[in-house]
């Protein structure tokens, strides 16, 4: 048993068995520069499981009974940090053109549902926004092309005949239940405009709760986004500062999958400090002022 105070100082071949480990289980990459946050993370559970060695913690992980151990693991080693309206000027790009050409493209088509999937979605934040954008979005287009429908009272968030549904999904099951909470501190509310808390909000004592119209956009469920099959038919997929842990022949693997999972003409966001550039040649980049998004191109044979 690992007494309390118990420092194990990995060596190479160990730090090399257990990146492998990790990357062939999430993609996630630790070079020697993310080196030491993998071993002050693996010290934690090492602890915490009161084994001896790190040969005893190895043989736990990769046994049949170790399941629950490795995915522990892994949500220690996820980077979760995220925030409400994270990037504006892509955001931005994605309210004002990429809603607007969808919008515009499926009422021709008579199609009205809409299918958003946030890929490593962390504590909600990221697909509780684009809910909010999306609401409006569609707000102002129904208003332009007013669909005859009586609607009920009080009006809902989505007008009938639209239907909308988020994925927002993510490898780490504590973020998806803060996600599926959705409560929500003022220090987490900071880019939220005053405009948006009334709306979409109930302050409950000196926190912020989702509200149930919102709310219901929005469903969380766990996908490792390392596995095959992952959500098929979205239309929009943010996968923002997830490929920034992966290595580039992960992210090549991610991209062709993301290009699988969207309709034609479906859009990719990725982080502010992510390109698709030199990945793939299956996508177009658009762009406006500082927000980038890419677009799936058609398949000419
Ligand atoms: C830095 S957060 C980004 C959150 C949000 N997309 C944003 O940009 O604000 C990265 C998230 O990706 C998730 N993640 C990492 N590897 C993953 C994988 N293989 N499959 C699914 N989610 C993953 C992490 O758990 C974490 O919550």
């Amino acid at each position: 048993m690992a007494s309390p105070g118990l420092q194990l100082q990995l060596s190479d071949p160990e730090l090399k068995l257990l990146q492998t480990l990790v990357y062939q289980e999430c993609g996630m990459h630790f070079d020697s520069r993310r080196a030491h946050f993998l071993q002050d993370r693996l010290q934690r559970r090492i602890k915490e499981c009161q084994v001896d060695s790190f040969y005893s913690y190895y043989r736990l992980l990769i046994s049949p009974q170790g399941k629950e151990e490795l995915t522990k693991l892994l949500e220690n080693l996820t980077v979760n940090e995220t925030s409400f309206f994270r990037n504006k000027a892509q955001l931005e790009l994605f309210h004002k053109h990429v809603l607007d050409d969808l919008l515009r493209r499926k009422q021709e088509k008579r199609d009205f549902s809409l299918r958003l999937w946030s890929a490593g979605c962390s504590t909600g934040q990221e697909p509780y926004t684009m809910a909010m954008l999306v609401a409006d979005a569609l707000s102002y287009h129904c208003l332009r092309n007013p669909s005859g429908h009586e609607l009920p009272v009080p009006k809902p968030l989505i007008a009938p005949p639209w239907k909308v549904e988020i994925l927002a999904s993510d490898i780490n099951y504590s973020v998806l239940r803060a996600g599926q909470e959705g409560i929500y501190a003022e220090h987490h509310m900071s880019s939220v405009d005053y405009n948006y808390r009334l709306r979409h909000f109930d302050k409950v004592g000196d926190r912020y709760a989702v509200k149930k119209a919102l709310k219901e956009l929005v469903h969380f469920d766990f996908h490792n986004l390392k596995t095959e099959y992952l959500p098929q038919h979205n239309d929009v997929i943010f996968c923002r500062n997830v490929m920034m842990y992966f290595d580039e022949a992960e992210q090549k693997r991610l991209i062709e999958k993301f290009f699988r999972c969207l309709n034609p003409t479906g859009y990719l966001f990725v982080g502010h400090a992510e390109s698709l550039l030199g990945l793939t040649d299956k996508f177009n980049m658009i762009y406006r002022d500082t927000g980038t998004a890419y677009q799936k191109l058609e398949v000419t044979s």
